[in-house]
């Protein structure tokens, strides 16, 4: 008999790096899909690895032949700034891959008569302030408001959303003996920061970039204002964010897409605390105004409550241990080796 397994694509990327090491310490059996190969720290942790990309459907057949999928965190994107540079491009990776990897789970389902469950990272990018003034009357903003994105990566996400939604709840309603075999659910990240690894192609890749840069005695420039302001979290929170929610008792649900978030500093407040603890950094400002345009455009901070009272979210790090307890000890280590 097979044996259930977790299936991560984009596995090699930034939230896969915890996701990996989380489930494997549980134990759970782990498939990966990644154009890339995995780095040789995750791969022991696999069962198997397949290399290639979520527009390959002969691939995708493969896995669906070969293994009994039970959960699907489909993390595989372009983020918003990469995705500005190449529209058409991201929304193939970011629109139709997660079509194909909905219709996967669809049939992964129905080949073993039990719904598939999907977790997918949509984002802050989702929203879309039109101006400055909107974002700083707006406050913290709930799931419903604002939902006008201004990057393609922010359409793409809001879109995957409602489409995860449609492939959960509403698959082929005209169809009398089709069962809709896809339980999608989602969180909406805020800025995400890890200590053991770097994003690429992100707008809020400022703040991980500041503190990589001050720890590694290198100079940086942020491209945003010292004013700016968006919600962060801390990588660690970010993964137990998704292996809460993949565990939540379906009918506690009450939506598809939950912010969520734990502190939300300015840009300046962030470059105070890394200073702090790497006074040899040194950090200054080159505003980039169409990436401080993009950011401008996201909330300064989310209405998190409904992950909170269905789900049970509640993130361990606030800004001040995010930085003393994870952050600070986690990359003063890594550089050290
Ligand atoms: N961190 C992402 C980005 O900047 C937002 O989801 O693209």
């Amino acid at each position: 008999m097979r044996k259930p397994v977790v299936l991560i694509t984009g596995a090699g990327g930034e939230i896969g790096h915890g996701l990996i090491a989380r489930l494997s310490e549980s134990g759970s059996l782990i498939i990966t899909l990644d154009i890339s190969p995995l780095d040789a720290s995750l791969a022991p942790l696999v069962t198997r690895e397949f290399t290639g990309s979520i527009n390959d459907l002969s691939l995708l057949e493969r896995v669906l032949a070969e293994f009994e999928v039970d959960r699907v965190f489909h993390l595989a994107a372009l983020l918003s700034t990469r995705s500005e540079f190449t529209p058409v491009t991201a929304h193939h990776v970011n629109v139709e891959g997660t079509l194909n990897l909905l219709e996967f789970a669809q049939h992964q389902g129905e080949s073993h008569g039990r719904p598939v469950v999907f977790i997918y990272p949509s984002s802050i990018a989702a929203y879309g302030f039109p101006d400055l003034e909107t974002k700083t009357r707006a406050g913290a903003v709930t799931e419903d408001q604002y939902a006008h994105p201004t990057t393609m990566y922010g359409c793409n996400k809001l879109y995957c959303e409602q489409l995860g939604h449609y492939y959960s709840r509403h698959y082929k309603q005209l169809s009398a003996d089709v069962i809709a075999r896809v339980d999608f659910r989602c969180v909406r990240f805020p800025g995400l920061i890890s200590a053991l690894t770097l994003p690429s192609g992100g707008t809020s890749d400022y703040a991980p970039e500041m503190i990589h840069a001050a720890a590694k005695g290198q100079p940086y420039d942020c491209f945003v204002r010292p004013d700016t302001t968006i919600p962060f979290m801390a990588m660690p929170d970010g993964v137990d964010a998704l292996l809460t929610l993949a565990a939540a008792p379906r009918e506690r649900l009450t939506r598809s897409a939950y912010n969520v978030s734990a502190f939300h500093p300015s840009a300046a407040e962030i470059r105070d605390v890394v200073l702090a603890a790497f006074p040899e950094g040194r950090i200054g400002y080159a505003i980039d105004q169409k990436r401080q345009g993009i950011v401008d455009s996201w909330p300064a901070a989310v209405d998190d409550s409904a992950a909170r009272r269905d789900w049970g979210f509640d993130p361990k790090y606030n800004f001040e241990r995010a930085f003393q307890e994870y952050l600070i000890p986690t990359i003063r280590q890594r550089y050290r080796k």
